[in-house]
Parts: C-alpha cells; structure tokens; sequence
C-alpha cells in the first residue's frame, strides 16, 4: 500500500505561508501537518489558530492538527474554528482523554492521540476503538530537523498488532527526522502516514519528494 505523507508547515518559510501551502497542494500530498506548541509541553512556541484559519483558503488537503500543548480540552472549539479536519493531542498533556476526544469527534472532526518518546504505546489502546489515528513521536516534540529515533519502531509493531488483532482500521502516523531512509524504516515496521518537515520544505522539488515517499 502507498504510503500517506504529510508535510509539516513547521519547516516552511513563514514569510510566504501561502505559498508554502500552494507548493503542498501541488505536490499532492496527503495532508498537511500543522504543528501547535504552547512553550509550556514543549519549551517552544510556534503558531495557533489564527494562522491555520489564514491558510485554510490556499487548500482542500486535510488539516492534520498536531497539538503539542498542555490541556488541549480547553482549545479544541478555536482550532475547530480554525478548519482543522483531524486534531492529534497528546494523552500525556490532558487529564480527560476521552471527554476531549468526544468534544473533538462531536463537532465532526477526527480525533487523534499522540505518545511522547518515553510514554509506553500501551498508554493509547483503551481509546483505539474512538480514534482515527495514533501519532507516535520519532523525536522528543519541540523541534524540527531533529534525528530519527529507530527504537520507537518496537512500539509501531506493537500497536501494529494490537490494531490488526482487534481488527480495527486506526491509521499509524510518524513525526520526526522522516526523510525517505528513515521513511522505508517506517513502513517496514507498519506506519501508515509519514510527517515530514525538513527533508519535504528543504526538497528542491516538493513535488517529487512527496511522490518519492509515497511510493517507497
Ligand atoms: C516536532 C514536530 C514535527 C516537526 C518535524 O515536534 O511535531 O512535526 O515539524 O520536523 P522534521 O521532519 O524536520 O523532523
Ligand atoms: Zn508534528
């Protein structure tokens, strides 16, 4: 099966947002992954819902929201608002999982869990049945340009057999240090869906780069 990839607006040149986005949609990607960081989960701040809603119009590719902020109960309306189509939260970041993942899902709007590196993939299985996706962090989050962590696979496989054993249909996503090496490593383990920042926005051809992991 093709491999989905999602560029991460988080390496694109800010200065020329819109621009950046119309190079995603060209390259046919399969969603665009947008990085929320509050400089309190992560110590580093990057944008909210304001920019996501300026951007909206540039694409009808799916806005993959990938927040990486404390309490993400008490956002979930503004990124709504904003055009998000999936919202990704972390479980180590919210008290109530399964409240936040029903006022996402309430709203008609995939939700999402993420795991930090150090958080054992067990954390997410007592939610598999509500969710769409499970992002499995491949560096610590805050950064891009950062290295692949290959020892995060063991937890790809694990999650890989527990969904394939409860017979569900959640997708696995992959962020941090992708490029199309690390991307291979990925799929042989049983990723899904590939976020890539600085190996798609550093690309000479975002085209082609998008199309080369696609069908690694
Ligand atoms: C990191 C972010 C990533 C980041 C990936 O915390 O969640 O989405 O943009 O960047 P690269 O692909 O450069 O590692
Ligand atoms: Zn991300």
């Amino acid at each position: 099966m093709e491999m989905k990839v999602a560029p991460s607006v988080l390496a694109c040149d800010f200065s020329k947002m819109g621009e950046e986005i119309l190079k995603v949609n060209e390259a046919k990607a399969d969603m665009i992954h947008l990085d929320v960081m509050d400089g309190n989960f992560v110590p580093n701040i990057s944008f909210g819902p304001a920019v996501i809603k300026s951007i909206r119009k540039y694409t009808d590719i799916l806005f993959d929201v990938h927040l990486m902020i404390q309490e993400p109960k008490r956002y979930i309306n503004d990124y709504v608002k904003a055009g998000a189509e999936n919202i990704t939260f972390h479980v180590e970041a919210e008290y109530d999982v399964k409240g936040t993942i029903e006022d996402i899902k309430n709203q008609n709007v995939k939700a999402s869990l993420s795991v930090r590196p150090k958080t054992p993939i067990e954390a997410v299985f007592p939610y598999l049945d509500d969710i769409f996706m499970v992002l499995i962090m491949t560096v610590e989050p805050g950064f891009g340009g950062q290295s692949f962590m290959p020892d995060m696979m063991e937890k790809v496989k694990k999650l890989r057999a527990e969904i394939d054993r409860r017979n569900l249909d959640v997708l696995i996503q992959v962020d941090g240090g992708i490029n199309i090496e690390t991307s291979k490593v990925a799929k042989e383990a049983g990723v899904d869906v590939c976020v890539a920042g600085t190996a798609l926005f550093g690309a000479e051809s975002m085209t082609d780069a998008v199309k080369d992991m696609q069908n690694i």
